[in-house]
């Protein structure tokens, strides 16, 4: 049986931890930076969580189920698109509701749809920010976007961490993309490479592509950048600001 001392120690308890997380204390409910740092086979990707602030977007969110990538898919993807395209990338795999594996694998009726942090951002066209999680054959799950032409290439590998029904850590295969992901506005207007060809620059182009220097100028792109660039064939005026 409770006596009064059992009641008030519970109380004291209690008292500690409303004090302790409540919203005075500045408590948040979850750092997933802080999560994947005792992971080290997903510190490429924590490490582009933090570059594009899309950590803070997460940690805002109560209910949050992160699809990671391990540092090989993550080298892959980085590899291919500028910071702008990886910051989108990242948000369409920070779906917005809890998904832990038993309810990934029954799921009702096989398939369902989740708003992912892409359609919060609201610079996307509105379908763009949703997953399609479905239960494919042999048992695996897959993810793709709703977008027209997408592939369930993105599957389930298995539960990295979790803290019950308010933040997963999913391992998946690949990046969840659509046609036209890494084409977003900032990445289609800021192709340096065609901005520099037809300013007349195109052995310049050709000398940063070669160079490897072409993809630090294209990620400093998303910052501003200007850029004297010398011309290729001799006229007037031998550089050109762009
Ligand atoms: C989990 O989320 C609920 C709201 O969905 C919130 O009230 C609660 O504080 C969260 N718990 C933890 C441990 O973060
Ligand atoms: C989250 O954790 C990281 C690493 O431990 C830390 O640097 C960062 O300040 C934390 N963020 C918040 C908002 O507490
Ligand atoms: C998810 O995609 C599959 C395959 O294209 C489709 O059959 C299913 O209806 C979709 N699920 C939802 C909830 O839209
Ligand atoms: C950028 O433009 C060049 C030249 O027009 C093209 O070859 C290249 O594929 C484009 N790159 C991207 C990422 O769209």
């Amino acid at each position: 049986m409770a006596t009064r001392k059992d009641a008030a120690m519970f109380s004291s308890v209690l008292l500690v931890l409303v004090l302790l997380c409540g919203p005075w204390a500045g408590c948040r409910a979850h750092n997933i930076t802080a999560i994947l740092e005792r992971y080290p086979e997903y510190s490429l990707y924590n490490s582009y969580l933090t570059r594009t602030k899309v950590c803070d977007e997460i940690n805002a969110h109560e209910t949050v189920t992160c699809l990671v990538l391990d540092n090989g898919a993550m080298s892959t993807l980085a590899a291919k698109c500028p910071l702008a395209a990886i910051k989108n990338a990242l948000r369409l795999l920070a779906l917005l509701d809890y998904f832990d594996p038993p309810k990934l694998h029954a799921l009702p009726s096989g398939s369902t749809l989740t708003s992912t942090l892409l359609q919060t951002t609201g610079n996307e066209a509105g379908n763009l920010g949703f997953v399609n999680i479905t239960n494919l054959r042999g048992g695996r799950v897959g993810f793709a976007s709703t977008a027209p032409g997408s592939k369930f290439d993105s599957t389930y590998t298995k539960s990295v961490d979790k803290i019950p029904y308010n933040l997963s850590v999913l391992a998946v295969s690949a990046p969840i993309v659509f046609p036209g992901l890494f084409d977003t506005p900032t990445a289609a207007s800021s192709n340096l490479t065609a901005l520099l060809e037809k300013a007349g620059c195109k052995t310049f182009a050709r000398l940063l592509t070669t160079s490897g220097v072409l993809k630090v100028f294209q990620d400093a792109m998303d910052k501003g950048l200007t850029l004297f660039a010398p011309m290729t064939k001799r006229s007037r005026r031998p550089m050109r600001r762009i």
